[in-house]
């Protein structure tokens, strides 16, 4: 029998990566204030999300989850929010065209804020600092000031969440992501590459489809599917005293939810089965992601899968593989076995960035070539077992950085200073994305066909 959970039963467990705040008093005054704002999303949002995801385990449908390794306060400008959203949603439109099957869209963003790190302190020349654990625990400057954990960056972060997600709330139902404007998504930038001619005919034959439609008396203006979209977001939950403060008992169900977002996700460091994180997360109600890197196990999986949900609810669990390129076929199967024959529902997502970043140039990277070669190991590995590749997980913004190496335009290791711009992971630029995309979009089709042989062989 499970012990009782309460928003705090996390505190007396064992807990890794919590900052060292020299008040602790300021930190529980600021964490009683956040416990009185309002929720930034509600249950019922992220139930909705829950049943989406619910149809993505059961193979109809694809998960895009993606965005900012880590949200900045210097960098919360309406252009990056409005730049991020246009791409993904190219993104977006690629992988439906190809699937034929609703994508679920949800942002790492919107709350992205609190970062693991490998080492508890920082060193450069003689002085020792503090890490950087991110925007809502301590600032990037390296200065004994910059350094020190905050309080009041909770609630910082709190008010920035807020103000993302209600310009991506209306750029998802106002207009912005009208199938209609499908050809005004394309950035200048991105203009000029390959991509950019196959994401234009890609919209030409949408458009097409829509006059057709429109003719026969259908549009954007008569169906509101087709002008705007369900956007969900999400991040890591790794600073629990905020999550805390914005875990509420739903009123309709009398359950408990995290209202910080719509999904959260456990990271690859703090998963521990007997540890604070994951007695946080079986407590919520939030549909979850696990990141599953290379040093879990089967049966360590099957045990947090019976930690976290319990009751096979799909929708419930997302596990996101992150192994780095050479190490899928080493580890994915196993993994998918274990969960098929125990008959756990899952969604299966792919994070091709955080197992194969490297130092190149002086600068932490990730060559396109080898996050691709995941992506296409991940698929491989589905389609040998028989089951379905459900998502991607990607580190993205829609600004023009030269983060990560390789691509159409053929990004060089030493070109990576010109415009390197993240707080903590490289992430892939707009054209980066798109090629992804596309990349996705043909292993997707290739499901797709297969899936259309089988039937008309059991049909024949
Ligand atoms: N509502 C549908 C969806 O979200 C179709 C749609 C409208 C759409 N705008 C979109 C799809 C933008 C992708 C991108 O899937
Ligand atoms: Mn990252």
């Amino acid at each position: 029998m499970a012990e009782k959970w309460t928003p705090d039963s996390w505190r007396s467990k064992p807990i890794m990566q919590v900052p060292d705040y020299p008040d602790t008093e300021a930190l529980a005054d600021v964490e009683k204030r956040l416990s009185t704002y309002p929720p930034l999303v509600f249950a019922g949002e992220a139930r909705a999300l829950k049943r989406q995801l619910a149809d993505v385990a059961a193979g109809r449908g694809f998960l895009l989850q993606g965005g900012d390794c880590a949200e900045s306060f210097a960098e919360h400008h309406p252009d990056h929010i409005r730049d991020f959203f246009r791409v993904f949603l190219q993104m977006a439109v690629v992988l439906t065209y190809a699937a034929s099957q609703p994508v679920v869209k949800v942002g790492r963003i919107a709350g992205q804020f609190a970062k693991p790190r490998s080492a508890p302190t920082e060193k450069q020349g003689d002085v020792e600092l503090p890490s950087y654990r991110g925007d809502i625990v301590n600032d990037i400057a390296f200065t004994p000031e910059g350094r020190a954990p905050d309080p009041a960056r909770l609630s910082m972060a709190y008010r920035q969440s807020a103000a993302t997600l209600n310009l991506l709330r209306a750029f998802a139902q106002g207009g912005f992501a009208n199938l209609d404007q499908v050809h005004r998504w394309m950035l200048g930038f991105v203009k000029d590459s390959p991509q950019a001619h196959r994401y234009q005919e890609l919209a030409d034959r949408i458009s097409e489809s829509l006059a057709f439609m429109r003719a026969c008396g259908v549009s954007p203006d008569s169906v509101p599917q087709l002008r705007s979209t369900d956007f969900f977001t999400s991040h890591e939950a790794l600073l629990l005293g905020y999550e805390q403060a914005l875990t509420r008992v739903d009123s309709t169900s009398g359950d408990w939810y995290a209202t910080s977002g719509h999904m959260l996700w456990i990271g690859d460091r703090t998963r521990q089965p007997d540890h604070a994180h994951v007695e946080f997360f079986r407590g919520i109600k939030n549909p979850i992601g696990l990141k599953c890197g290379p040093s879990l196990s089967p049966d360590g999986l099957l045990q947090l899968i019976d930690i976290l949900n319990p009751d096979n609810e799909p929708g419930r669990l997302t596990l996101i593989a992150r192994f780095g390129a050479d190490k899928v076929f080493d580890h994915l199967p196993q993994l998918i076995r274990a969960v098929q024959r125990e008959g756990k529902v899952v969604v299966w997502s792919c994070d091709p960035m955080h197992g194969n970043t490297i130092t190149a140039g002086g600068y932490k990277t990730r060559p396109f070539d080898r996050i691709l070669k995941e992506v296409e190991a991940f698929f491989a590995v589905h389609r040998a077992e028989g089951t379905h590749a459900g998502g991607i997980h990607v580190e993205m913004t829609g600004r023009n950085v030269t983060e990560c190496t390789g691509g159409a335009h053929a990004l060089t290791a030493d070109q990576l200073g010109d415009r390197y711009h993240t707080h903590c992971d490289p992430r892939l630029n707009a054209d980066q994305a798109l090629e992804l995309a596309f990349l996705l979009a043909e292993n997707l089709k290739k499901e797709r066909l297969g899936r259309d042989h089988e039937k008309i062989a059991a049909n024949g």
